[in-house]
């Protein structure tokens, strides 16, 4: 199985004159060197984030991506792990003031477009039930659910009895998408 390790795109540059600063541009394989930004953007975007250990793990394993703009600044990033030939997104996150400007649709698509071009047939993920920018953004990349995991996050929950959050647990949603052309 052929392993991505670099996936180059260019918007056009008149989009870019618009918006410099947050017009996704290209992506290109996560580094070590990466891993502080990739950190802060982790600990700001989750409340339950990946440690260090965990984005270094995936850097050994994985195929680690960042989505940047022409000028390079950094919008987001995801992580993955192909066994055989499926992949499963274990994570993805913009920045949050990049949020909702499209960047995670166009860059995974070109993800999707490039796994697909290396043979890989299925790509998978979980996402909480309660991420509606994270279902939205999977449905519209045509992934369908595929079932429940329950109780397969920690979450912050509200105890009626405590008056407060108290750690519980959320269940995930199974999703899938076919790489294959019909
Ligand atoms: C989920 C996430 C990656 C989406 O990235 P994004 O760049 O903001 O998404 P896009 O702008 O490409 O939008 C994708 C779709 O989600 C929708 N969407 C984006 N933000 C939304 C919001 N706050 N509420 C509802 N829908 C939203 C968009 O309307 C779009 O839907 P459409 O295709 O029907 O128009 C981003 O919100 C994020 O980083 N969240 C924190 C980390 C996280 O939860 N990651 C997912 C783990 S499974």
């Amino acid at each position: 199985m052929k392993i991505p390790q670099s996936i180059t795109t260019l918007e056009s540059k008149s989009e870019l004159k618009n918006n410099v600063n947050c017009t996704f541009s290209y992506i290109r394989v996560m580094q070590e060197a990466d891993l502080d930004w990739v950190l802060a953007v982790e600990n700001n975007a989750y409340d339950f984030p990946w440690s260090r250990q965990g984005f270094e793990n995936s850097l050994d394993q994985g195929l680690n991506y960042v989505f940047c703009t022409l000028d390079h600044t950094r919008l987001g990033y995801c992580c993955m792990l192909p066994v055989l030939d499926e992949v499963d997104v274990l994570n993805i996150c913009i920045v949050p003031q990049f949020q909702g400007t499209g960047v995670a649709k166009q860059a995974m698509q070109k993800v999707l477009d490039s796994l697909a071009l290396a043979d890989y047939k299925v790509v998978f993920l979980e996402v909480r039930e309660s991420n509606e920018p994270a279902l939205k953004l999977y449905s519209g990349l045509g992934f369908n659910k595929n079932g429940v995991r329950h109780n397969y996050y920690k979450a912050w929950v509200w105890d009626e009895d405590v008056c407060d959050l108290i750690e519980g647990k959320e269940d995930a949603i199974l999703m899938l998408r076919s790489l294959q052309r019909v």
